[in-house]
């Protein structure tokens, strides 16, 4: 067992904790008029504000105690120092080298990173600018203009949130699409409407093995092959690999020429700026995706070198931890006041779930502590419109990270004053709630009083940049990974690996093939043969 719960800091947290269920937000605001300003603080374009969460001075003192007894600093330097801090799978996890200065020094085993990942930058960005110059090619000779992402976790959602997020800065003339799921919709309707001669398919996968990615590129194959008729050779240029898989790769008839590699200590939820990230290169261009890097490495210095009580990443971590293990709050809900960032929360669900859903430390013991929260959200403010109530009212503790920009990237009428307006709103309600005595005095029923009552209390952090920017995406990525990181050390558990999700995996390859094997023997439990045998049924088979 985790020897966490012993050591002093926790148990001063825990009586901490118990002295401090009965405090209400509004009181702390009362007594204190510079909390928001002594609890705000500002880093590679962002600032945290804080001060709508259930603590005080003692409480970060203890946490920031919480995090020099777990060693956060040393941890976190050795990450950064390409130590093998991935001991499961003993590599480094060195995402931090991706977006690194083209001059700095990072050696893994005693060779320098740097010019490797500047290698494959500058070949990515010989492929997007041929690209968006329509110089690349079809079978017909017509020019690429479709460009569909295959590819599934890290090699998906990662583009497919950034491509979002910056759309405003994309190339129009190029239509972007992207495909994961193993469900044949999927693809059918990425590339309905789409001209084959027109199309690049862009194989991304690190390992060039996963079940749903190699079954899309193959029938992506036969979509081109159908069209383009019997020359195999024809369609070679309707494809490239992110992977680092060569001979995979090659074998399914991409050439190492159309192949951008990254290295084994890129986890594939840190990989949307290695090669993985070439469709977000092509949609927003080169030049704007060094700005993306150079807001993740802005990020990456601040955490790497601010004061841990300076520190956002840190401060985040900690507050997750805070909630997660003394106020059992499961969850987290991630609330982005910009649309083009509608698939942030679930890029982060992979970041922090895949990161931090694990049950043993470091060293394999069991821990007795909650870890890993369950991240969720959607755009502000459509989720006002649907599950906010349960916030404000409902019975569970949900911290809230609240996200938003001064400048909209589409001025238009009131708009951004409205969408600023609610999601400080909104903050305010959760924080301050309404009391029955101000319910009251609007002269409402004492009937109806108590329906109206807001607890308040719930807490949030305001997240706020000028303006939705590649290099502030950037950073708000590097923000939430360290972050991540952070409660990672905490815990004592690996971040970087994800060993849940191989089980299912060969459960699902070994029940595909009894499916498709006519009277084999069934030997799973009695819940899994009946549902394997009713859908040979419902198939005829
Ligand atoms: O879901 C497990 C996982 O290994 C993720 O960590 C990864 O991002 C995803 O599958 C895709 O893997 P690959 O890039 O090798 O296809």
């Amino acid at each position: 067992m985790s020897t966490l719960r012993e050591t002093g800091v926790w148990k001063a947290l825990h009586s901490h904790y118990l002295s401090f269920q009965r405090i209400q937000l509004r009181g702390l605001f009362a007594r204190d008029k510079k909390r928001a300003e002594r609890y705000t603080v500002e880093a590679a374009g962002w600032r945290l504000d804080y001060s709508k969460h259930r603590i005080n001075d003692k409480t970060l003192k203890l946490l920031f105690e919480l995090a020099r007894e777990c060693s956060l600093e040393s941890r976190r330097d050795a990450m950064f120092s390409g130590k093998e801090v991935n001991t499961t799978e003993q590599r480094a996890a060195l995402h931090i080298a991706l977006r690194a200065p083209a001059d700095s020094v990072i050696n893994v085993a005693g060779v320098n990173v740097v010019p490797e990942v500047q290698a494959i930058l500058k070949r990515m960005a010989e492929c997007a600018e041929l690209i968006r110059a329509g110089e690349w090619k079809g079978y017909s000779g017509r020019p690429i203009r479709n460009i569909v992402n295959i590819g599934i976790g890290g090699s998906d959602l990662g583009p497919v949130m950034a491509c979002g997020a910056l759309c405003h800065y994309g190339e129009r003339k190029l239509r972007l699409r992207f495909v994961s799921n193993v469900d044949g919709t999927d693809f059918v309707e990425a590339v309905h409407g789409l001209r084959p001669d027109e199309t690049l398919f862009i194989i991304a996968s690190k390992t060039f093995t996963t079940l749903e990615t190699m079954t899309n590129a193959h029938t992506a194959r036969h979509w081109l092959q159908t069209a383009a008729g019997r020359d195999r050779k024809a369609i070679t240029p309707h494809f490239v690999a992110l992977s680092t898989n060569e001979k995979a790769v090659n074998d399914f008839g991409i050439p190492s020429k159309q192949m951008f590699g990254f290295q084994e200590w890129v986890g594939g939820r840190y990989s949307m700026d290695s090669a993985i990230g070439l469709s977000i290169m092509i949609a927003i261009g080169p030049e704007a995706f060094c700005e993306m890097l150079a807001g993740f490495h802005a990020m990456d210095e601040h955490f790497r070198s601010a004061p841990l009580e300076q520190n956002l990443p840190v401060i985040m971590g900690l507050l997750n931890v805070w909630y997660a293990d003394f106020f059992d709050a499961g969850t987290v809900a991630v609330l982005p006041y910009a649309h083009s960032l509608k698939r942030f929360p679930a890029y982060l669900q992979q970041l922090t779930m895949e990161s931090n859903g694990k049950h043993v430390t470091l060293d394999g013991k069991s821990v007795d502590y909650h870890t890993g929260s369950v991240f969720w959200g959607e755009p502000g403010t459509n989720g006002q419109h649907s599950f906010y109530q349960l916030i404000h009212q409902g019975t569970h503790l949900i911290p809230c990270d609240f996200i938003a920009f001064a400048e909209s990237l589409n001025p238009v009428g009131r708009h951004q004053d409205l969408l600023f307006a609610n999601v400080i709103a909104q903050a305010e309600a959760l924080a301050m709630g309404k009391t029955l005595t101000e319910v009251q005095k609007e002269g409402v029923s004492a009937e109806l009083a108590p329906h109206k009552v807001m607890k308040g209390n719930q807490p949030s952090s305001l997240l706020f940049a000028k303006r939705l920017t590649p290099t502030s995406l950037g950073a708000l990525v590097a923000l939430y990974e360290h972050s991540v990181f952070t409660q990672a050390t905490i815990w004592d558990i690996n971040p970087f690996d994800q060993w849940g999700v191989e089980l299912g995996k060969r459960l699902a390859s070994r029940i595909a093939e009894e499916i498709e094997t006519p009277d084999v023997t069934l030997a799973h439990d009695a819940s899994t043969n009946a549902s394997i045998r009713w859908y040979c049924y419902m198939r005829g088979q």
